[in-house]
């Protein structure tokens, strides 16, 4: 990382991650520096006249006053290049399994360790040639990364120009240079497989577009009732054990994206243990092959301290983005947001700022956004007509499962969709135990004509019609806690049954059943559709006065509900049984009654 190797400063002072130097000539605000004889990699927060106030990433005990600071003249980067995928990282990009080869299950300091192999060659396939006039973000050529076609392209911060050299097909270290573009006033850019950029900078592109693309997750109350687009950022809020991880697995898992970046940040030292163990067991049902080859994980283990959490999303995000650029179609999810916001109070504290809500400092909301801001899908830079996205979701851990926080408060702003968890639901085994009557999606109307062209169903109609029944019987619970259900007329009681049939048959989702555990949008579309015109079928037989009793010991009401562990390739058939029992059902009742 080192550029310049001038020892420009001093220790002064040493208070936890945060250190003061003295001296530091020249230094600018965001460059990172070594810090100590052990040369801890260190950022630049503030500058005072001669004091400069640097947080440290690695552990700084130890350090002493006196002991020599170096400048590097770069502000902290991400190695974007081939050999991304399939990487388990620390906080600052760096291999975990590498460092811990190097160091024991102890991570020594002062370690440098590039996040992309020196020496692994790939095979680059060229698809531009001498002479040809590039601007950032052309392609330049190919390498194949596992299931990605990586594109290696003209840097963004490059200037455009002629190309004068191009390396002929073959296999390159990230270090070789495979072409050299020389701009208009003569600078030759000598052009790697791999580039440097500002993690906290975000990548330029050409034009942002409106999100119209449902992101599949195959699970039911995100897709269908609070729906995520490809480049839209949502958060999911709630207390431990209500599903958060487990929700961020799935849509890691089985989301329609081409790449996956997984940033774990987490209090407790076997959350991250967890995650280490688990996340690279996932297997990518498209493939049948390990998810982490298509995905990027980092984890911030427990004995790095704060600021490199607080770093790690930046860095998280940056290499999403530079996915995009290829044109691909990006998530992003972190687990957990909120302790990486407390990562910012806590260096706040620590330098002493003047706290705002909760501790807090007061550009907390601004940090937030700049975090959910990089969300979205876009046009590429270069002359390729390309789109890519990164769809951003973050878990938020409010302590005690309080929503009314500040970090769930702001978050809200910046998300278009928000999936509250609830700890009731939890507790009564409804998973995901998404609150429908607190979360929301802003994408919903946008989404109407994907569900149109992409299902042949209006699903957003149903949407709504279930909204209203599940919002109905909602206010219907509460009449029923005061005056008891018996109290309730039929109608209200088909109501109640009509809710529950959604929320047992569509909303509970298993994470864990073969079947259930992904539902294609058609599948989705479908058995809501025959939910809703249950209630429509039944709501005639209550006002001819056939008893409720009858109608919920129809053989069809638990046949719909248990639909949806029906495979994809046997659901049609399935439901249409379901759905001739129903209207064989229905007439006979009505007979009854006649
Ligand atoms: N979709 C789901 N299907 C089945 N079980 C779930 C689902 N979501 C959560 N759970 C259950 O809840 C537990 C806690 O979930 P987890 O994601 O670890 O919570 P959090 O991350 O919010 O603390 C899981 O171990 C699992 O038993
Ligand atoms: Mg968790």
């Amino acid at each position: 990382m080192a550029v310049e190797q001038e020892v420009t400063g001093v220790v002064s002072h040493i208070k936890g991650p945060i250190v003061v130097a003295d001296g530091m000539r020249g230094a600018r605000i965001r460059e990172i520096v070594l810090v100590g004889e052990e040369k801890l990699i260190g950022e630049i927060v503030r500058i005072e006249g001669n004091r400069t106030v640097i947080q440290v990433y690695e552990p700084t005990e130890g350090m002493r006053p006196g002991e020599p600071v170096e400048r590097t003249g770069e502000p902290l980067s991400a190695e974007l290049g081939p050999g991304l995928l399939g990487q388990v990282l620390d906080g600052l990009g760096r291999p975990l399994p590498k460092i811990a080869e190097m160091t024991g299950p102890f991570i020594t300091r002062g370690i440098k360790l590039p996040t992309l192999p020196r020496d692994v060659k790939w095979s680059f396939k060229p698809s531009a040639r001498v002479g040809d006039r590039v601007v950032p973000g052309d392609v330049l050529g190919t390498v194949p990364e596992g299931a990605v076609t990586h594109k290696i392209m003209v840097p963004p911060n490059a200037l455009p120009g002629r190309i004068v050299e191009m390396a002929p097909e073959g296999d390159y270290t990230v270090e070789e240079v495979i072409a050299v573009v020389e701009s208009a006033g003569g600078v030759r850019q000598e052009i790697k497989l791999y580039h440097k950029w500002p993690v906290r900078m975000p990548r330029p592109f050409r034009e942002k577009l409106e999100p119209t693309m449902l992101l599949v997750t195959g699970q039911r109350v995100i897709d269908t009732f609070f729906p995520i687009v490809k480049g839209g950022a949502s958060a999911i809020p709630g207390g431990f054990g209500t599903g958060k991880t487990v929700t961020l697995h799935q849509v890691s898992k089985w989301a329609d994206a081409d790449v996956v970046v997984y940033v774990g940040c987490g209090e407790r030292g076997n959350e991250m243990t967890d995650l280490l163990q688990h996340f690279p067991k996932l297997i990518d049902p498209k493939t049948g092959r390990p998810l982490l080859e298509r995905s990027v994980l980092i984890a911030n283990t427990s004995n790095m301290p704060v600021p490199a959490r607080e770093a790690s999303i930046f860095i998280g995000i940056t290499y999403a983005e530079y996915y995009r650029d290829m044109g691909l179609d990006v998530v992003l999810t972190a687990d957990s947001t909120s302790r990486w916001a407390e990562a910012l109070r806590e260096l706040s504290s620590r330098l002493e700022e003047i706290p705002s809500e909760r501790g807090f400092p007061a550009y907390l909301p601004d940090y937030i956004a700049s975090f959910y801001e990089r969300a979205g899908r876009i046009k590429v830079l270069g002359r390729r007509d390309e789109m890519g996205s990164v769809a951003v979701i973050g878990a938020v851990s409010p302590s005690g499962g309080d929503l009314n926080e500040p970090v769930t408060q702001h978050t809200m702003r910046y998300v278009g969709a928000f999936w509250a968890l609830d700890k009731d639901l939890a507790f009564k085994r409804h998973f995901p135990a998404i609150n429908w009557l607190k979360s929301f999606s802003k994408y919903v109307a946008e989404l109407k004509y994907w569900w149109i062209e992409n299902t042949g169903y209006d699903m957003m109609e149903y949407r709504e019609r279930a909204m209203e029944i599940l919002q109905k019987a909602s206010s219907l619970e509460e009449v029923a806690r005061v005056v008891g259900e018996a109290a309730l007329s039929d109608e209200n009681r088909l109501v109640l049954l009509a809710a529950e049939m959604i929320r047992e048959g569509f909303l509970v989702q298993n994470a864990y059943h073969e079947v259930d555990t992904y539902c294609s949008p058609k599948k989705q579309a479908m058995l809501l559709k025959a939910l809703v015109e249950f209630y429509d079928r039944a709501r005639p037989l209550v006002e001819a006065g056939v008893p409720m009793s009858s109608i919920r010991e129809m053989s069809s009401v638990g046949l719909l509900m248990r639909l949806k562990f029906v495979p994809e390739d046997e659901f049609e058939e399935a439901l249409k049984e379901a759905l001739t029992k129903l209207e064989t059902e229905a007439s006979m009742l009505m007979a009854e009654v006649r």
